[in-house]
């Protein structure tokens, strides 16, 4: 039985040049979704999922992330008690509920090498990890079920979804050794961004992993690989290799927000799920119809 998860890891200071030019000066991770920034969302995820220690992989340029996460109160009071500040509220309950650390990757490795920096941080305790590009919907659920895996077996595991043959090239995929459970596998093999040819299944890592201590020490032996990046994937191949990898096909939809086409498809979905914004899906509706 694995000790009780606390701490949750948000790797947010890559370069986002996929977003280029929209991320030249401000963090991809800070776009909005509708009216919040993709990274709330992903800490609302991790307070969610009872993982409120939460430290965020910052680096040059990603000062906006801080400066969300801590109240303003010139704002809060130029506000005064109109609706408007209901919409800071979010952020002071994000203040209340959660422990937000912060740290800076010097040199942009590659997320591998972002996840070192977290070493000192999470100690010798096992501790999830969160792509702050990346949404998970319904939030929290998928990362509930991770911790169990892990506090089961005491294994590493990974969230998974089925991709189509045309993205495979875009994530870690999986080669399964067997399924152990409903939605549950255990991982013979992990490949990053293979062709469609190389990809041994359309199961592709979903940015989100409860990692074990072992990985900082199988992260400083890993040279660096696709385009020239300390991979967790290839740490994470190493795990496999040693029969301590898991993986669960969630029950939900992954939002990658780090490329154009997804970033909008994203901002959409999220609005039109919104109450408050109501005529959204007629005027697509309309839109479509003049193309
Ligand atoms: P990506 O693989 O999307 O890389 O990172 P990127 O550099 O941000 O984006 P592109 O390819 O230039 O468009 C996945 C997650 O890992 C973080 C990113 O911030 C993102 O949340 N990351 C990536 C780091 O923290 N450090 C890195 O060196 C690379």
């Amino acid at each position: 039985m694995a000790q009780r998860l606390k701490k949750a890891v948000i790797p947010a200071a890559g370069f986002g040049t996929r977003l280029l030019p929209a991320t030249k000066a401000q963090p991809k991770e800070m776009l909005p979704i509708v009216d919040r920034p993709a990274i709330q969302y992903v800490v609302e995820e991790a307070i969610a999922a009872h993982l409120p220690d939460i430290l965020i992989i910052t680096g040059k340029g990603k000062h906006a992330i801080e400066d969300h996460f801590d109240r303003n109160f010139e704002l809060e009071e130029e506000l005064g008690k109109s609706d408007k500040r209901e919409a800071l509220e979010e952020i002071r309950e994000i203040i209340r509920k959660a422990r937000l650390h912060y740290t800076r990757q010097n040199e942009l490795l590659g997320l591998g090498d972002a996840i070192r920096y977290a070493r000192d941080h999470v100690d010798k305790e096992s501790f999830a990890v969160l792509l702050g590009d990346t949404l998970l919907r319904p939030s929290g659920s998928c990362l509930k079920e991770l911790v169990a895996i892990h506090e089961r077996t005491g294994d590493a595991v990974l969230a998974v979804e089925e991709v189509p043959a045309d993205k495979v090239d875009r994530y870690g995929i999986l080669e399964i050794e067997s399924q152990t459970r409903d939605r549950e596998f255990k991982v013979k093999r992990i490949i990053e961004k293979p062709s469609v040819e190389e990809a041994p299944s359309r199961l592709a890592a979903a940015g989100r992993y409860i990692l074990l201590p072992e990985i900082f020490e199988i992260l400083d032996t890993v040279q660096p690989g696709k385009n020239n990046e300390i991979q967790l994937t290839d740490a994470l191949q190493i795990l496999a290799q040693q029969g301590r990898l898991h993986a669960y096909q969630f029950e939900g939809k992954r939002y990658d927000v780090g490329n154009k086409t997804d970033y909008v498809l994203t901002t959409l979905e999220y609005a039109l799920d919104r109450p408050d914004l109501p005529g959204i899906r007629e005027a697509v509706h309309e839109i479509l119809k003049g193309k």
